[in-house]
């Protein structure tokens, strides 16, 4: 599956992107000339360190962050605005508007984009809404619902506008522990399902794997991609188990290794100065 997916053309291209802030007192370079292809069917992760900019290349990709080097193409075109083709699912439990129900906030981008007649938008809610168990909290008001279902509701949201990509910013890293799981769970039983492309940022090194079928390594700030990790045969079943936890302490290795070089560099560094301070000193005596 995997090595057939190679050889097709990325329906998901970041070809050298650098992103950067500018601020009015500096510039701050978020990616360096980040390179990945995402395949129709992926579970594509981003992994890194808070800071290494996850967010940003997702913002991109959505569209509403301009690469300042290199080019994003969906379908083999351009990404430069954002589009119904891409929706974003945030870890925010805010990003549902709390005025609307919970079908209305399905419904919602559906009627925005012109996608769907009222009628027709209803009924694709209603169906989405079952698929994340929330068919009984249709005309509940969002306030009155957990993390865990917020989030239900904002996946159920995504889904029903069948984007070509469904991008999805750490959005279970608010939830506790059991609930999280049950998302992850949930999240790998709707792929099975509906087979969507996913591109899924994260900072832990477990959810990358139980999610992911690829998983994309950043380096810490500026982002820039270190490697690529194979994760398909991993799922929530595999959590604790050895080549589980192997492959957990290689991506450890590979995401830290090179700030432990630098580091190693820096003491080389420190004790050549020590050395020639010592060499001047004996001269000098
Ligand atoms: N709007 C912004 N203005 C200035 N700097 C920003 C902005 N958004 C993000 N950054 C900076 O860009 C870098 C990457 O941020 P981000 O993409 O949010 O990382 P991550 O999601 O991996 O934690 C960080 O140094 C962050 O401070
Ligand atoms: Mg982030």
């Amino acid at each position: 599956m995997d090595g057939a997916n190679t050889s097709a053309t990325p329906l998901l291209a970041v070809d050298g992107v650098s992103l950067e802030y500018r601020t009015p007192e500096r510039i701050v370079r978020a990616t360096h000339r980040v390179s990945f292809d995402v395949f129709a069917g992926d579970r594509y992760v981003l992994l890194g360190a808070s800071g290494c900019g996850k967010s940003s290349l997702l913002k991109s990709v959505a569209g509403f962050v301009p690469p300042r080097e290199g080019e994003i193409r969906l379908a083999g075109k351009k990404v430069d605005q954002p589009g119904p083709d891409r929706i974003v699912v945030f870890q925010e439990f805010d990003q549902l508007p709390p005025w609307k129900t919970v079908r209305e906030n399905v419904m919602f981008p559906l009627l925005a984009s012109r996608k769907l007649g009222r009628k027709e938008a209803a009924e694709r809610a209603s169906h989405y809404l079952a698929k994340v168990g929330l068919a009984d909290f249709a005309d509940a008001h969002p306030h009155t619902l957990s993390g865990g279902m917020k989030q239900r509701v904002a996946i159920a949201r995504a889904l029903a506008m069948q984007p070509q990509i469904l991008l999805m910013d750490e959005p279970f890293a608010a939830l506790d522990a059991l609930t999280r799981r049950r998302m992850q769970e949930e999240l790998l039983a709707l792929w099975d399902e509906f087979r969507f492309t996913l591109l899924f940022v994260t900072h832990s090194i477990e959810e990358a794997l139980v999610v992911g079928n690829r998983i994309g390594l950043l380096s810490p700030h500026p982002g820039r991609l270190r490697a690529e990790i194979n994760s398909h045969q991993f799922g929530l079943h595999s959590q604790g188990g050895v080549a589980f936890q192997e492959t957990a302490q290689r991506i450890h290795r590979l995401l830290f290794e090179h700030e432990a070089g630098d580091v190693a560099r820096a003491q080389d560094a420190a004790n050549a100065a020590l050395s020639d301070a010592a060499d001047l000193h004996r001269r000098a005596a």
